[in-house]
């Protein structure tokens, strides 16, 4: 293979084949050539894009320089969910265990948060005992026992893309649809589900700010994995403002799993929870498993109010080694006390949140990543009380720090504060959900 005649195509606005793009990766997985190539290559793609059979063929390279699982022993139709990441996420951990008890297993495989956003792999991790590292083999147990697991991404799935992620992140080629679909579709092709539901997060606190973009990037991820024989759906949901009260680690797990315990989904924001009903009803019903997406929502509010899903998601931490305390109001989990709060500077409405600026400010009692290597504190977080179009008052708090450290949660505050904006009109509220695809 010749890199440079690779690069010279793309470069000139050229189409490579599907063999020229396996040849490209495998280099790359084989350090055939050095890392300034690819970076010139991605840099090339960057401007001149890649057709859909291009973006395919790279989704296909990339999965194929690692491990596949293979679920086709298993009698429920498995089903995983992914979002482009946001402030205050936690859906994953309400909808895992929902959709396991519904009938679906969910063999899921998380990321760490890394600047604004959070990651599910974290809010386990302040489960007391849950372990994140299971072998394959006990990984397929959990998940036929308990209908879902939760477990890290490791080196195995899809390396190539761990190669090229950390050169984007340096050439300024992370924002590149093509790319960012070959990247997170090689990722979840790998964990092997049948159908994949995207929670694509549009506005100031996501990747992508603006539909019209997101609109691109699900085209491309549906077209790619159902070139790959899944079944997939897009629920395109707002993210200008944090999803939930929670944002930060132990009080995102305590505030999803205390919501799934019965009775409670009524106290539980409703955000977080229309979110999580809308995108595991559309896993349910790729699934073949309801009619409609009405009747799906029905099975996921049934399995929700009886207790099921809270019963699903005890097995299924207990089996991964975590020690939850369902009956004490903290869940056995380290929670740090509402030490600061962030008071309204004026009265009037909730005009704005700079949700990405909340979910930096957490790096101040250390609950925001600046690298993959920095350690967190779990215990630490925010609790943000208002939303958008509230009317407040002067000295409201609008939010409580939860921390050990007054200072480190005074410099919270004062950085949460600044990213709230007061005004005399409420603006537009947005709605949750901005659209779907299918169309419902
Ligand atoms: N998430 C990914 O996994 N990859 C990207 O390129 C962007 C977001």
């Amino acid at each position: 293979m010749n890199v440079v005649s690779l690069i010279e195509i793309k470069k000139r606005g050229g189409e490579l084949s599907t063999v020229q793009i396996d040849e490209l990766i495998a280099g790359l997985t084989a350090d055939a050539f050095p890392d300034y190539q690819m970076a010139a290559w991605l840099m090339s793609v960057w401007f001149q894009g890649m057709t859909d059979a291009e973006t395919t063929a790279l989704t296909g390279a990339m999965l194929r320089s690692g491990q596949e699982l293979d679920w086709a022993d298993l009698e429920a139709p498995t089903a995983d969910k992914h979002s482009t990441g946001g402030v205050g996420d936690k859906v994953s951990l309400l909808l895992a265990p929902l959709a396991a008890a519904c009938g679906l297993a969910v063999p899921m495989l998380s990321g760490r948060g890394l600047g604004h956003t959070g990651g599910t792999l974290d809010k386990l991790e302040a489960i007391p005992g849950y372990d994140i590292h299971l072998s394959n083999d006990a990984f397929r147990r959990v998940v036929d026992d308990q209908g879902c697991a939760i477990v890290g991404q490791g080196p195995d799935i899809a390396p190539a893309d761990g190669r090229i992620y950390a050169l984007r992140d340096v050439t300024g080629t992370v924002d590149c649809i093509p790319l960012i679909t070959a990247s997170i579709m090689s990722k979840k092709l790998a964990a092997g589900p049948r159908s994949i539901v995207i929670d694509l997060k549009v506005g100031n606190g996501a990747f992508m700010t603006d539909l019209e973009q997101a609109r691109e990037l699900a085209r491309r991820l549906v077209m790619v994995g159902e070139a790959y024989g899944r079944r997939m759906a897009v629920v395109f949901s707002d993210m200008s403002q944090p999803l939930g009260v929670a944002v930060g680690h132990a009080n995102e797990t305590l505030e999803a799993f205390t919501a799934l315990k019965p009775g409670c989904r009524a106290a539980a924001p409703q955000d977080l929870v229309a979110l999580t009903v809308e995108l595991t009803a559309h896993m349910v019903l790729l699934a073949g498993r309801s009619k409609d997406l009405v009747a799906a929502k029905a099975l996921v509010i049934e399995a929700w109010d009886s207790g099921r899903a809270f019963e699903h998601t005890l097995a299924w931490v207990a089996a991964q080694g975590g020690r939850l305390a369902p009956d004490r109001d903290d869940l056995g989990l380290d929670v740090a006390p509402r030490l600061v709060p962030v008071e309204a500077v004026r009265s009037g409405y909730i005009s704005d949140f700079a949700s990405r600026e909340i979910g930096l400010a957490l790096g101040e009692i250390g609950g925001a990543r600046r690298t993959v290597t920095d350690a967190l504190d779990l215990s630490s977080g925010v609790d943000v009380l208002a939303v958008r179009g509230d009317l407040v008052a002067v000295g409201q708090p609008l939010a409580w720090i939860r921390s050990r450290d007054r200072d480190a949660a005074r410099r919270c505050a004062d950085r949460i504060a600044a990213a709230v904006t007061i005004d005399d009109d409420a603006g537009p509220t947005p709605e949750l959900v901005l659209d779907t695809l299918p169309g419902a």
